[in-house]
């Protein structure tokens, strides 16, 4: 029995959507249809700049229990509710702190996710039980046009099925969720294409929960006096810091390439790297995620890589281990949990 945790109860979803019926999924830029199909409680795939979001109606229970469904996600793993301003989240949030405000003013529209402390309004089952929700506005015109004419909020987790590489463009959601959804808005390729960072605030104090399209330097020289921390790995703080996560198909070794190349395949042996070629490894299956070693660059580039890697059925993929710097640390932390030696 598949399930989700809600108010202590254990609701079986097989129970819930027994019908059996295949869905054509349509990819468009019409929001409108977009609106009506989360109007009735169905889910669509919206781009943001960091990944594709599976979007449903965030007041609604049905819709929520379908986003567990279609993703294959645990129970456990809370969602990230996404709307277009400030005002709207005050109308969600039970308690906003003082810092909350000016970092919203400077990173939002942008990957940056707030964790506050949820209303009633916002189900138990957004937020798999806990009393807070983490809440953003991606900023991307169309799914903000989207959020503008909705009046109710969406829940969105990456449009990938629970475990696999998130989705940064419209035909990796078709090719994951074709046949489960009716629509997926066509915003072209992600601009950041990592997930936001989710930070929590604790007094005078950020916690960073997940790495991602805002760097901890950004919020550092933004906050230059706040202590900012980032609680790294297996705290189920945020569980979709889980291990196995992002992971491709083909086993996937994080680090020095150099060592972990030798006596592999060259022509059953997949390269991911900043901007080295390596003379050993046929070219074909070499991915240098840029050139001129800009971290922006190689993190919007790095899930569409893994994609493409794993359609070429290689016996291993070697991932190097990216600076630590910038938009590196959430390549390098993306590509740890992807990776079988981590
Ligand atoms: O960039 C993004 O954030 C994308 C796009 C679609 O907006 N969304 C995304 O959602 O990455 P998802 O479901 O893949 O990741 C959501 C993560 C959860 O795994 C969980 O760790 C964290 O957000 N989260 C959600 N609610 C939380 C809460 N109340 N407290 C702590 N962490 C929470
Ligand atoms: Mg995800």
């Amino acid at each position: 029995m598949r399930s989700v945790f809600a108010n202590a109860k254990i609701i079986d979803l097989d129970s819930i959507f027994a019908e059996k019926y295949i869905l054509i999924t349509e990819i468009s830029r019409d929001i409108f249809k977009a609106k009506e199909l989360l109007s009735q409680g169905e889910l669509v795939g919206i781009p943001t700049e960091t990944v594709y979001g599976l979007a449903g109606n965030a007041l609604n229970e049905d819709s929520l229990l379908k986003i567990y469904k279609t993703k294959n996600r645990p129970g456990f793993d809370p969602l990230i509710i996404h709307t277009d301003s400030f005002e709207k989240i005050k109308a969600y949030a039970n308690e906003i702190p003082d810092m909350f405000e000016p970092l919203f003013n400077k990173f939002s529209p942008g990957p940056l996710t707030y964790v506050v402390e949820k209303k009633k309004s916002i189900s138990d089952i957004a937020t798999s039980g806990l009393k807070t929700m983490a809440v953003r506005v991606p900023n991307h015109d169309l799914t903000l046009d989207l959020l503008k004419i909705l009046d109710f909020p969406i829940a969105a987790p990456s449009a990938n099925l629970f475990g696999k590489i998130s989705p940064t463009s419209p035909q990796h959601v078709y090719n994951q969720l074709n046949g489960k959804i009716p629509l997926i808005l066509e915003g072209g390729n992600c601009n950041i294409g990592v997930e936001s960072t989710i930070i929590r605030f604790n007094k005078d104090e950020i916690i960073v929960l997940r790495l991602g399209g805002t760097s901890i330097e950004e919020l550092h020289d933004f906050l230059p006096n706040i202590k900012i921390t980032y609680k790294s790995n297996h705290q189920i703080d945020a569980p979709g810091q889980l291990r196995s996560h992002y992971a491709t198909k083909t086993p996937l070794l994080f680090g020095n390439i150099e060592e972990n190349i030798q006596h592999k395949n060259p022509d059953k042996t997949g390269i991911i790297s900043l901007s080295k070629l390596f003379p050993e490894i046929n070219n074909s299956n070499q991915r240098q995620l840029s050139v001129i070693n800009d971290l922006n660059e190689a993190a919007k580039n790095l899930f569409k890589v893994m994609h493409e890697l794993d359609t070429l059925n290689l016996e291993i993929i070697l991932a190097e281990e990216f600076p630590e710097k910038g938009l590196g640390k959430a390549i390098n932390d993306r590509l740890k949990r992807a990776s079988i030696n981590w």
